[in-house]
């Protein structure tokens, strides 16, 4: 398990224990938590599970492939340097401790 922190934008602090090789947006599913409307179910064809990492935490992800790049150009609420895509991110032990915040809306 590997300790995450989703924060909606109302401020409410969720932990949420996401499985190695999880994506955020399933360990975010699996916690029950609403924010994220996937509309395409993770395929990285719709942008609706936008969400921005912790600044000071961005290098400890992935850089993101050319699909999620330019789907980022398609978020609801302006992309901002830290955006990403919560079905592009696979959880890994580095991530332990990073906190995750979701925008005002996905549409
Ligand atoms: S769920 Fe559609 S792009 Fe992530």
């Amino acid at each position: 398990m590997v300790q995450i922190q989703v924060v909606e934008f109302n401020g409410a602090i969720h932990d949420v224990e996401a499985l190695e090789g999880q994506t955020l947006l399933q360990a975010t599913l699996d916690a029950g938590i609403d924010g994220f409307a996937a509309e395409c179910g993770g395929c990285c064809v719709c942008a609706t599970c936008h969400c921005m990492v912790q600044t000071e935490a961005l290098h400890r992800l992935a850089p993101a492939a050319s699909d999620e790049e330019q789907m980022l150009d398609f978020t609801a609420e302006p992309r901002e340097p830290n955006s990403r895509l919560a079905c592009q991110i696979k959880i890994t032990p580095e991530h332990a401790g990073i906190q995750f915040f979701m925008p005002k809306r996905q549409y």
